[in-house]
């Protein structure tokens, strides 16, 4: 009895010994899970005083800072979404809602301008860093101490003494490589705003039900590939097309065009804020659109303004189609224009209409610029002009294409 439990006992301890005194933490998934909890703990404290040895360079939480040794994550970050988390569409609205209701102002920094330092009424706050958006230090710093993804080749300590590095060296773990990484401003909690029995943000349990998710591919894949700093989304003509397979199938009756989310991470597009507007009209023999034949429909998730209602949803699921119809059996056939247009900020444009129409106050001026940038990032993603099937064609049973 006594030689088998030492036996047990010796087969579970293998593991432990092999992974060694010198490696610590062990960073498991609970370990990982763990930090990842402490790190986005909500809302984040204040950093405090530098270590007394930090340069000025070493103590500043500004990007530029950062930028001045990492050149290449800086210049990344610089064009990205998350460095304009604070753009005029937020700020704008800022301005009024710390006058009509403070409380819930607070509540959009946590996610657009997440440090301490960034939020009005803070010990260290700096109205600087708070137009900067969700800089550097967001993900990367908290009481000073710097936090960062394993070296590529996976290893996790220091190659010099740490207090010989600049600003102390960095821990290094794993959780930064993790969806749950970003799951914090990318996920409502089980209490948020739901519409229609959905969350309105609900990026995270979406990729989590996905096959890119089966298959181990977390958002940092995707979206920082090379551990480049671009976060490249909806607003990125590449990365949409990259996602999409389309297909046109002819028949007697007309024409169909498949949209599939074939390679993306969640339902496209996730949030209820972009559209695909899906559209088909008659060309002529000069190639201009016939009027009063176009059709169009819409792949989203389409809520009311005040976010009470959901009118539709569209979006497309990863794996799933959209089937737009064309039904143009004209005689002499002819050709049909197909087209997706993407509006990335749809619902902002209406939003921000009707702010301004309302009467946006302090915040005027800023939301009407905001309101231009959402009519500037719509792209068109596919188009395609397809010829029909000519009737005489079908009745003499011949496909020439
Ligand atoms: C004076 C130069 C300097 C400044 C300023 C600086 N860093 Fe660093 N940083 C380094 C060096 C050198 C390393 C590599 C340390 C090592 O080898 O362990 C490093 C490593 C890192 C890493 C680990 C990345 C890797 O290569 O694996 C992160 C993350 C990081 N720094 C973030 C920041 C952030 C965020 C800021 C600004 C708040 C910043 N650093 C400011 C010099 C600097
Ligand atoms: C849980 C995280 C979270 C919170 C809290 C949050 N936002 Fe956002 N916000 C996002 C994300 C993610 C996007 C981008 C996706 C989208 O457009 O829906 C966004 C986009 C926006 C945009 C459009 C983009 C732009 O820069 O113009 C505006 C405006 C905005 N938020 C305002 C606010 C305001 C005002 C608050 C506070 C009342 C707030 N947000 C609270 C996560 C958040
Ligand atoms: C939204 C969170 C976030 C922000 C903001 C951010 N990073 Fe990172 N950073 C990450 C994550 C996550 C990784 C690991 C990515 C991976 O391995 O796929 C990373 C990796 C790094 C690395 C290691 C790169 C390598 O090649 O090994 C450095 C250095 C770094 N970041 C510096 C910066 C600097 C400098 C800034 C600002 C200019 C910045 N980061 C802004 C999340 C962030
Ligand atoms: C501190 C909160 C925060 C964290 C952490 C964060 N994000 Fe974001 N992210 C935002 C906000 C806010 C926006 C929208 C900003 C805006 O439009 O004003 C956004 C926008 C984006 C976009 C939108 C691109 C587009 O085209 O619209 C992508 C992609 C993205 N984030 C990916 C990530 C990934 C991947 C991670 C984890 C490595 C991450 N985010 C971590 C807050 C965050
Ligand atoms: C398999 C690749 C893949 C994975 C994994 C993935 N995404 Fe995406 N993501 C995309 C593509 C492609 C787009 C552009 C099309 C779209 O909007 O769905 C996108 C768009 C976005 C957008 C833009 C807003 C919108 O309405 O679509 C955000 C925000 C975003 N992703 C966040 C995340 C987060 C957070 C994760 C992890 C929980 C994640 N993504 C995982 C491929 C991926």
């Amino acid at each position: 009895m006594a030689s088998r439990l030492a036996g047990i006992l010796l087969v579970a301890g293998c593991p432990l010994m092999v992974a060694g005194a010198t490696r610590e933490p062990p960073w498991g998934e609970r370990e990982q899970l763990t930090f990842i909890r402490e790190h986005w703990k909500s809302p984040l404290s204040p950093q405090g005083e530098p270590p007394a040895a930090f340069a000025p360079l070493e103590a500043s939480l500004g990007p530029e800072s950062c930028g001045a040794c990492h050149p290449a994550q800086f210049a990344d970050w610089t064009g990205s979404i998350h460095a304009a988390s604070m753009g005029p569409g937020v700020a704008g609205q800022l301005v009024e809602m710390h006058r009509s209701d403070p409380t819930q102002a607070q509540t959009c920094y946590g996610c657009h301008a997440p440090l301490a330092e960034q939020r009005p009424g803070h010990g260290g706050y700096d109205s600087g860093l708070t137009a900067r958006g969700i800089v550097c230090a967001s993900c990367h710093v908290r009481r000073w101490e710097r936090f960062g993804p394993p070296r590529r080749d996976g290893s996790l300590e220091s190659t010099a003494a740490r207090a010989s590095l600049p600003h102390n060296g960095v821990s290094r773990t794993p959780a930064f490589l993790r969806s749950e990484f970003c799951r914090d401003c990318h996920q409502f909690g089980p209490d948020g705003l739901a519409l229609n029995g959905k969350l309105v943000q609900n990026t995270f349990e979406e990729w989590k039900a996905s096959p890119a998710a089966a298959a181990g591919t977390q958002c940092q894949d995707c979206h920082m590939p090379d551990r480049r700093h671009l976060w490249r989304g909806i607003h990125d003509p590449e990365t949409v097309k990259g996602a999409l397979d389309f297909a046109v199938a002819r028949d007697d009756q007309g024409i169909t065009l498949i949209i599939t989310n074939a390679r993306g991470g969640h339902m496209l597009p996730t949030y209820v804020t972009p559209r695909l507007r899906v559209s088909g009209e008659m060309l002529d023999a000069a190639g201009e659109p016939v009027a009063g034949t176009r059709r169009e429909s819409v792949i989203g998730r389409v809520v009311t303004l005040d976010l009470s209602r959901e009118l539709q949803d569209s979006r497309l699921a990863p794996g799933r189609s959209a089937r737009f119809r064309y039904d143009a059996a004209r005689p002499g056939g002819g050709r049909v224009r197909l087209r997706v247009v993407v509006e990335p900020d749809h619902f902002y444009t209406r939003f921000f209409e009707a702010v301004l129409e309302r009467g946006a106050g302090a915040g005027e001026a800023e939301i009407s610029r905001a309101l231009d940038a959402t009519r500037r990032s719509v792209f068109t993603v596919y188009e395609h002009d397809a010829p029909l099937r000519d009737p005489r064609d079908v009745r003499a049973g011949r496909d020439p294409y």
